[in-house]
C-alpha cells in the first residue's frame, strides 16, 4: 500500500531529525504498538535505539518467552529483558484501587526504564507506542467536564527527573493503521493481527488486590478461552477476548463435593478504534463449552459468565 509506504518513510526521516545522534530507549508491552514503533524506529537510527521488555509478571501464558524471541531473533534488535515481577507483584501487594493500581505500574515503569537509561550511559529520548485513542481517552471525555476515564500509563506527561523527551511515532494513528504499518514494516502476520493488550496487564483484569495466585489462576482461563476462540476460527473476527478473574467466590459442586472458587468472567468485542465496543455475540453451545473447559481445569474457578456490556457504557477492560 503506497500511502504506508509513504507514511513510513515520512516518520522515518521525522524521527532521524527529532533524534540527531541521540540514543533512544523504547518500552515493549509484548503489543502490536510498541512492537511497531520499535521496528520502525530501529529502521530510522539502528542501534542508537535500545529496547527494553519490562517483563512485570502481568503477561498472559508464554506472552514474555514470544516477544523476546520476536525481537531477538527475528529482528535482531537487540533486546534487554528486565524480570521485575517481584518489584511489581509487592508494590501491588494492598493496592485494590483501579487507578491506585495503574499509577503504580506506570510510575514503575518510569522507575525501571530510567535505571536500563543509566546503564546504557543515559538516553536522550523514551520513543512509546503511544496511539491516537490513548490520547483522546486519557484526555477528556467528549461533551462533558474534562474527566479522566483511565490513565493510560503510556500517556502523559513524564516526570521532570527523568530528563528524557518522548518519541512516539504513531501518535496520529488508528490500531487498524497500526497493523498496515506492521506489516509495510514486514512484522509476521500472527503477530500484527494480536488483540490489543494494555500495558498494564492482568492487573486490570483483576479488580481488587493483583496476587500472584491470582494471575497464575487467570493465565490458565485466558489461555484456554484464546485456544477455543482461535480453534473456532473465531480470533481475526473479534476486536479483543479475555478473560478476568472476580476476587468473589461462590458455592458449586464437583463430583460430590462443595467448591467454593473464583468467578471468571469472559469478554469479547468487536470495535475498530476500542473508543466503542460491541459484544461479540457467541453461539451459547460456544461458550459452554468455554465455561466447562475452564471449571474443569482450572483450580480456582468454578463458574464462568459471559459480559454483554457494551462500550459506553462499559469499557473494554474492567478496569
Ligand atoms: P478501555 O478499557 O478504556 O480500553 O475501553 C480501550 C482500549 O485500550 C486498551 N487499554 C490500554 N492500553 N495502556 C494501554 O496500552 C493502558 O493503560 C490501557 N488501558 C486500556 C484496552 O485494552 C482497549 O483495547
Amino acid at each position: 500500500d503506497w500511502t504506508m509506504a509513504q507514511f513510513r518513510d515520512a516518520k522515518i526521516a521525522d524521527i532521524r531529525e527529532q533524534v540527531g545522534d541521540g540514543k533512544v530507549i523504547c518500552g515493549l508491552s509484548g503489543g502490536v504498538d510498541s512492537a511497531v514503533a520499535a521496528v520502525l524506529i530501529h529502521e530510522a537510527i539502528g542501534d542508537q535505539l535500545t529496547c527494553v521488555f519490562v517483563d512485570h509478571g502481568l503477561m498472559r501464558m508464554n506472552e514474555a518467552e514470544q516477544v523476546v524471541t520476536l525481537f531477538r531473533d527475528h529482528y535482531n534488535i537487540p533486546l534487554v529483558h528486565v524480570d521485575a515481577e517481584d518489584m511489581f507483584l509487592s508494590g501491588l501487594a494492598g493496592l485494590t484501587d483501579p487507578e491506585k493500581k495503574r499509577k503504580f505500574i506506570g510510575g514503575a515503569f518510569i522507575d525501571l526504564f530510567e535505571a536500563e537509561a543509566k546503564k546504557i550511559g543515559g538516553a536522550d529520548f523514551l520513543a512509546q507506542g503511544t496511539l491516537y485513542p490513548d490520547v483522546i481517552e486519557s484526555v477528556s471525555f467528549t461533551g462533558g467536564p474534562s474527566v479522566t476515564i483511565k490513565s493510560h500509563h503510556n500517556v502523559g506527561g513524564l516526570p521532570e527527573r527523568m530528563n528524557m523527551k518522548l518519541v512516539e511515532p504513531l501518535r496520529e494513528l488508528f490500531k487498524d493503521e497500526v497493523r498496515d504499518l506492521g506489516r509495510e514494516l514486514g512484522l509476521p502476520d500472527v503477530f500484527v493481527g494480536r488483540h490489543p493488550f494494555p500495558g498494564p496487564g492482568l492487573a486490570i483484569r483483576i479488580p481488587g488486590e493483583v496476587t500472584k495466585e491470582r494471575c497464575d489462576i487467570l493465565r490458565k482461563a485466558d489461555a484456554i478461552y484464546l485456544e477455543e476462540i482461535r480453534n473456532a476460527g473465531l480470533y481475526d473476527a473479534i476486536w479483543q477476548a479475555f478473560a478476568v478473574l472476580l476476587p468473589v467466590r461462590t458455592v458449586g459442586v464437583m463430583g460430590d463435593s462443595r467448591t467454593y472458587d473464583n468467578v471468571c468472567a469472559l469478554r469479547a468485542v468487536t470495535s475498530t478504534d476500542g473508543m466503542t465496543a460491541d459484544v461479540y455475540p457467541y453461539d451459547s453451545h460456544f461458550l459452554s463449552s468455554c465455561a466447562t473447559r475452564i471449571v474443569n481445569e482450572v483450580k480456582g474457578i468454578n463458574r464462568v459468565v459471559y459480559d454483554y456490556t457494551s462500550k459506553p457504557p462499559g469499557t473494554i477492560e474492567w478496569e
